[in-house]
């Protein structure tokens, strides 16, 4: 596991709401854990939270498994208690980054929403665009693993673990997500050309889009993220 630049002191300010946006593959969950830990503040992968109520077998995981299996998105309704009710948690009060939502327009308006009646309690949200181009994420995917116990993310290419096929951390036995089968990854970059890579141009026109040049290596992308996004922390404080 590659460490990043300077993840190790939390830098305990106001950040605001932090959204990632990025095709599958993009990085989006890497950055994030390097982020949340620089910040000092939670990553809320929609994500992961649905993997977790797939796995414990939740009325919602009933409803996202199959969907989520295929490569298509989850209906809009079922993020939106979902993720209220994460970000309404004690820990999101100075900020949090949002991995993985919205990714359709009808998330994005109700997420601008939900920023309004927030805006006395927090910053105004940083919106970042990790990119990368299609051959580039076709090899990340297959070789991703994670590890089942910290949410860690390997590659077994382009960042294995000191010991093939465990945690450099907790030691557990990597595994690999069942939708990073070949078929369901380019259901997945369908869909995210269809629903999700519109939202580019519609935080574009709000003049908030933070452009990432995802191709470059997992470090050289943390420096570019905290650059980004400590600069427009500074212009938000700036502007209250
Ligand atoms: P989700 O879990 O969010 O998956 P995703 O968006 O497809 O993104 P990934 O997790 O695959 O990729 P990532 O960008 O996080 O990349 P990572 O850091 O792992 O969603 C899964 C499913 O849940 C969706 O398909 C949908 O069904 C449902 N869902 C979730 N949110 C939803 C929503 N809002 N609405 C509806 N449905 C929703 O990196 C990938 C690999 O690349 C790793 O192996 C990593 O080590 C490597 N890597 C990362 N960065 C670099 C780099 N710079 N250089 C080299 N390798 C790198």
């Amino acid at each position: 596991m590659v460490t990043g630049p300077s993840t190790t002191t939390a830098v305990q300010k106001a950040v605001g709401p932090v959204v990632l946006l990025g095709p599958p593959g993009a990085g989006k969950g890497t950055q994030a854990k390097r982020i949340a830990e620089h910040f000092g503040i939670p990553q809320i992968s929609t994500g992961d939270i649905l993997r977790a109520n797939v796995a414990a077998g939740t009325e919602l995981g009933k409803q996202a498994k199959s969907v989520m299996e295929s490569g298509n998105l989850v209906p809009d309704e079922l993020l939106f208690g979902m993720v209220s009710a994460r970000v309404g948690e004690a820990d999101c009060a100075r900020g949090y980054i949002l991995d993985g939502f919205p990714r359709t327009l009808a998330q994005a308006e109700w997420l601008d929403k939900f920023f309004q009646n927030q805006r006395d309690a927090q910053l105004p949200p940083v919106v970042v665009d990790i990119q990368v181009g299609y051959n580039e994420l076709l090899g990340r995917l297959t070789g991703r693993r994670t590890c089942p116990t910290c949410g860690r993310i390997y590659n077994v290419h382009l960042s294995p673990p000191k010991v093939e096929g465990l945690c450099d951390v907790e030691g557990s036995k990597l595994v690999t997500r069942k939708d990073d089968e070949e078929t369901v990854i380019a259901e997945r970059l369908k869909a995210y050309e269809r629903q999700t890579a519109p939202l580019t141009d519609y935080y574009k026109s709000q003049g908030r889009l933070l452009i990432l040049d995802g191709s470059r290596s997992i470090d050289e992308v943390t420096s570019q993220a905290f650059q980004a996004i400590e600069k427009a922390r500074e212009k938000n404080v700036g502007q209250r």
